[in-house]
């Protein structure tokens, strides 16, 4: 059992290393990896090979979302994965891992249990802007207006960006048949905080991960001579973001401790030492397992409309998108945490605050994720780093869950 779980953590380590190489990233530190790039069509094409030579189909939904199975599609299965694609210099484990893992699981079970892999297209919102993209399309909530009005960073349509990548984005309301079948789900990911590692556990049991709020919030001000307009005579844009962005922290601490709200970027126009910001764009991301957030959300909103009029303003909001608060199947956590205790090894039950395409898929399938840990909590950073002896374990527990809840 000790040799087989230090092979399996050489074959994962072997994985993620690989991975890192120059082919699998866009140039810049750490990993950036983002949907329909060369560097993201060639880490697919990695785990497309890495599956065929198991002897799995490897399929992709219509936006390109990867499959492999070792049974037909639609069959009866048990579903495992995460997503391939990176945050901006990110790391090289988020998400990754999680492909690796289900990887390595189907190397160990080979044709014992019938498996169905899935690595979902752009969960980090790298390249669309649109957190959970693939998950939230395979589970038919992005609609054709919606999917019509994404765009890269170029203003590059998303439809025309998957057209080009060869896949057939317009048939996306079919991606759904990809979960057909299956009787659960598991997605194994790095902790990306540090409670694992600050309470000596080596594995997470995920219940329920948090809801979230993604939105972008403008205010318009006007531009004005920095040195000829008196203070009483401005409408500084640059003011009321400032105030959003103290308040935010205030009405987060307000409410349940779950609930963090984050101003992650904030630009100010037209950006000149020497002229009042006429406008102020920031997003915001709001998050609680509790539900917390969507109050949050709606109190930041009513007070920078209220603190834009104060300064004879206006304040636009365009929401990205809304995921809801989502439990774990409590089945698939018993498992998980029976498999667990099985193994040994210290673990703990907890919620996840980030978000994972699992939260989709939990609105099908009865679902859980494990977590392992990474090293000191750090993650979406090029410093990134976890165990790959943690990773193998977890495939272990992972899958001993997935062999009993297959034959329940
Ligand atoms: C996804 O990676 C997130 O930001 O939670
Ligand atoms: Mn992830
Ligand atoms: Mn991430």
């Amino acid at each position: 059992m000790a040799s087989d779980l230090a092979q399996s953590a050489r074959r994962i380590a072997a994985d993620v290393e690989a991975l890192t190489g120059a082919r699998y990233t866009l140039p810049g530190p750490g990993i950036t990896r983002y949907a329909y790039t060369d560097a993201y069509e060639a880490t697919l094409d990695y785990f497309r090979s890495a599956f065929e030579a198991l002897g799995f189909e490897v399929w992709s939904d219509p936006v390109g979302t990867l499959v492999a199975s070792n049974v037909a599609p639609g069959e009866r299965a048990f579903g495992f994965g995460s997503h391939c694609d990176s945050n901006r210099n990110g790391g090289a484990w988020d998400g990754t891992l999680g492909v690796v893992s289900a990887l390595e699981a189907c190397r160990i079970a080979g044709d014992s249990l019938p498996l169905r892999v899935i690595s979902f297209l752009e969960e980090e919102a790298s390249g669309f802007g649109q957190m959970l993209l693939g998950s939230r399309i395979v589970l038919g909530a992005v609609s054709d207006e919606e999917l019509a009005s994404y765009e890269d960073e170029h203003r590059v349509p998303f439809l025309e960006a998957a057209e080009r990548a060869g896949y057939r984005p317009h048939d996306h309301a079919r991606a759904g048949e990809i979960l057909d079948g299956l009787v659960g789900w598991i997605e194994l990911h790095i902790e990306q905080g540090r409670v694992l590692q600050d309470t000596g556990a080596r594995l997470g049991v995920v219940d329920a991960i948090a809801g979230y709020v993604h939105a972008d919030l403008s205010v318009h001000g006007r531009a004005d001579h920095a040195g000829a307009t008196p203070m009483d005579f401005r409408s500084d844009a640059g003011l009321t973001a400032a105030e959003a962005v103290v308040e935010l922290e205030r009405i987060v601490r307000s409410h349940s401790p779950d609930t963090v709200g984050t101003v992650g970027a904030l630009t100010l126009g037209p950006g000149i030492i020497n002229v009042i910001a006429g406008a102020a764009d920031m997003t915001l991301d709001i998050r609680s397992v509790s539900g917390d957030h969507e109050k949050v959300y709606a109190a930041l909103a009513d007070f920078v409309r209220r603190r834009a009029e104060a300064r004879g303003q206006r304040m636009e909001l365009r929401e990205r998108n809304r995921v809801a608060s989502t439990p774990m199947d409590p089945h698939v956590v018993e498992a998980l945490e029976r498999a667990a205790q099985i193994s040994g090894a210290p673990w703990r039950r907890m919620a996840s605050g980030a978000a994972h395409d699992t939260q989709m898929v939990a609105r099908r399938i009865p679902s859980a994720m494990l977590f392992v840990p990474c090293r000191d909590g750090i993650s979406h950073a090029p410093e990134e780093s976890a165990d790959p002896a943690d990773a193998a374990l977890g495939v272990q527990v992972m899958l001993a869950a997935a062999r009993e809840l297959l034959s329940d």
